[in-house]
């Protein structure tokens, strides 16, 4: 189960079909807000075409299908990038989101990225633990309904 990279284009059906088999508590923690099968798709598609500046990862199952995720948007300049993990909730609880979070810090540090971002919901205990194991370090604004976590990188 090691996360392995996706090419973003060529691979953008298999990314946009795990999206879309998120349930609905999971697209609420990724995105924050209720995003239907439509606005899905939508954001999928837009990964494939920000392709310059987006890496994702992916852990997938026997069949080959993409079961979890991990996407990093780079900044134009390269030296900042936003994560977000998803894992498909049958997946959840066996330390694959912990794994992709691992690994796609370490291909961010690899592209010289010093410092990533993650925007969580507070009462999302998961994706704080994993963002705490990574070194990050959380704010949240007060009366913010959005946790800010910031890993600083290894440089170089
Ligand atoms: C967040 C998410 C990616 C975590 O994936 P996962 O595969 O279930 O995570 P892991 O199994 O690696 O668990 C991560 C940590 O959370 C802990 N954990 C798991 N479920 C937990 C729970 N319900 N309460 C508290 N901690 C929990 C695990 O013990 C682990 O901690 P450890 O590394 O210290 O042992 C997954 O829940 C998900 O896709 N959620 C919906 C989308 C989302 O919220 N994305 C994040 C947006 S930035």
């Amino acid at each position: 189960m090691t996360p392995m990279p996706v090419d973003t284009r060529r691979d953008a059906a298999a990314v946009a079909a795990h999206l879309l088999r998120l349930s609905p508590a999971a697209r609420l923690s990724r995105w924050h807000g209720m995003l239907s099968d439509l606005a899905v798709n939508a954001y999928a598609q837009s990964l494939a075409r920000r392709k310059s500046r987006v890496r994702l990862l992916a852990f997938r199952d026997e069949a080959g299908e993409i079961r979890g995720l991990a996407e990093l948007v780079l900044r134009p300049e390269h030296d900042e990038a936003e994560l977000a993990l998803t894992v498909e909730d049958a997946w959840q609880g066996a330390g694959r989101g912990r794994q992709l979070g691992r690994a796609a810090i370490a291909a961010a540090e690899q592209l010289g990225v010093r410092c990533i971002t993650m925007q969580i919901m507070p009462d999302n205990a998961p994706m704080l633990r994993i963002a705490r194991g990574c070194g990050a370090a959380i704010s949240t604004a007060e009366g913010g309904d959005v946790a800010l976590a910031r890993k600083t990188c290894r440089a170089g």
